[in-house]
């Protein structure tokens, strides 16, 4: 599973750890709860905190969703071409965001991003952990926490150091899908990875593409681990949610929801609609490669990290099998998979509703 990107990935993650973590030692921590190692009791602490203030009593809401998000602008930053070309290629996932915030926000992909990390910072500063320990323990926290989510493990132990990340690392939903395959097999991942990433997207919505709708989800339940997202962006698009079309930006199928360009043509690209509708059809490998691929994104390294993945809660909740929105049909499917057919899924019963936006956390 190792590729040699990722092993390069794993040797910086380890070249930023200047904390050797302590043997590994069963222990019961002071609030009584038990872990492989004394290192990780401290992220119990963390947990309790942010499941009460900052995720508002274990909700996968706005919050939950922008620290997933958080993970991917944190972690993705990384480029062995511009260390190639004598520059510095960015540190990975290794909190430069949070530290750097006043460089990195100017990024165009990172609109909004300001919100999740004023709000987070201040819980790394209080529990003295690193900015890149947070991101992600913050990330695989929130995301346990939508119905059926996933398993994130969480290596803790990264060092506080950082430089700002090189702008134009993060793909933007106005880029090909050519220059995002660039851009991420730059980073190690093959296309397929790129479909395992965006899994994500069934428990997100936008707020800055078109900032006069905030709260715009990309399927029709986006508190809900499910294969959704990828049903609904195959649908034929024929809304436009806000009052115009924005850049970055496709019609969508259902009133209320939102599609980004991206999503639109991935899902439809030769190279990756084929994974695409996998997706839809196998839920244990729709959390297996995703949960894999997330791991592979934070470069983790055993031997340089304390494993404190117990510490992250399982998800609880269940969610349907994938369906067809009420009102929709199989002729609304717009198939891309040459070699597979769509599978048969039926409709939702009653007439087309309209999706809530998803609350704005204060
Ligand atoms: C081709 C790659 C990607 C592109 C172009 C992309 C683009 C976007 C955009 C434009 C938004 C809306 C932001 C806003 O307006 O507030 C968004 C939301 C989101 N993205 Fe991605 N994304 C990509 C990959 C990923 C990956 C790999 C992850 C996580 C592993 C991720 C997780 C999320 C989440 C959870 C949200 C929802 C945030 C919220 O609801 O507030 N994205 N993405």
């Amino acid at each position: 599973m190792f590729s040699k990107a990722l092993l390069s990935i794993v040797a910086l993650a380890a070249s930023f750890t200047a904390a050797v973590p302590s043997a590994n030692k069963r222990a019961t921590c002071s609030g009584g709860q038990t872990t492989a190692n004394d290192a990780c009791c401290v992220w119990f602490d963390v947990l309790d905190d942010i499941q009460s203030n900052l995720f508002h009593g274990g909700e996968c809401g706005e919050n939950a969703h922008e620290s997933l998000r958080l993970i991917f602008h944190d972690a993705i930053a990384f480029s062995p071409a511009l260390t190639a070309a004598g520059q510095f290629g960015g540190g990975g996932a290794d909190g430069s965001i949070m530290a750097h915030t006043d460089v990195e926000i100017q990024y165009a992909a990172n609109n909004g991003l300001d919100e999740i990390i004023e709000e987070q910072r201040p819980f790394a500063l209080k529990h003295n952990v690193s900015f890149g320990d947070f991101i992600q323990f913050a990330g695989a926290v929130g995301v346990a926490n939508c119905n059926g989510g996933p398993q994130i493990g969480f290596f803790a132990g990264r060092s506080n150091d950082s430089q700002p990340a090189p702008d134009k690392l993060v793909p933007l939903p106005s880029d090909s899908v050519t220059d995002i395959l660039a851009r991420v097999a730059d980073a190690g991942f093959a296309p397929v990875e790129l479909v395992w990433m965006l899994i994500s997207h069934t428990v997100a919505a936008q707020d800055k593409v078109d900032d006069s709708i905030p709260g715009t989800p990309f399927d029709s339940t986006p508190s809900d681990f499910d294969a959704q997202f990828f049903v609904e962006s195959m649908l034929n698009g024929t809304l436009t949610p806000g009052s115009a079309l924005h850049d970055g930006e496709v019609q969508s199928p259902l009133p209320g929801e939102f599609r980004l360009q991206s999503d639109f043509l991935i899902g439809r690209d030769s190279r990756t609609s084929c994974e695409w509708q996998k997706m839809i059809a196998d839920r244990a490998n729709m959390l297996q490669k995703f949960e894999q691929t997330v791991l592979k994104l934070l470069g983790f390294s055993q031997s340089a990290l304390t494993d404190c993945s117990d510490v992250i809660p399982i998800a609880t909740g269940t969610v349907a099998d994938p369906f067809l929105p009420a009102g929709k049909t199989m002729a609304d499917i717009e198939a891309a998979c040459a070699a597979t057919p769509f599978p048969t899924l039926s409709a939702a019963s009653g007439p087309e509703t309209t999706i809530p936006a998803v609350p704005l956390d204060s």
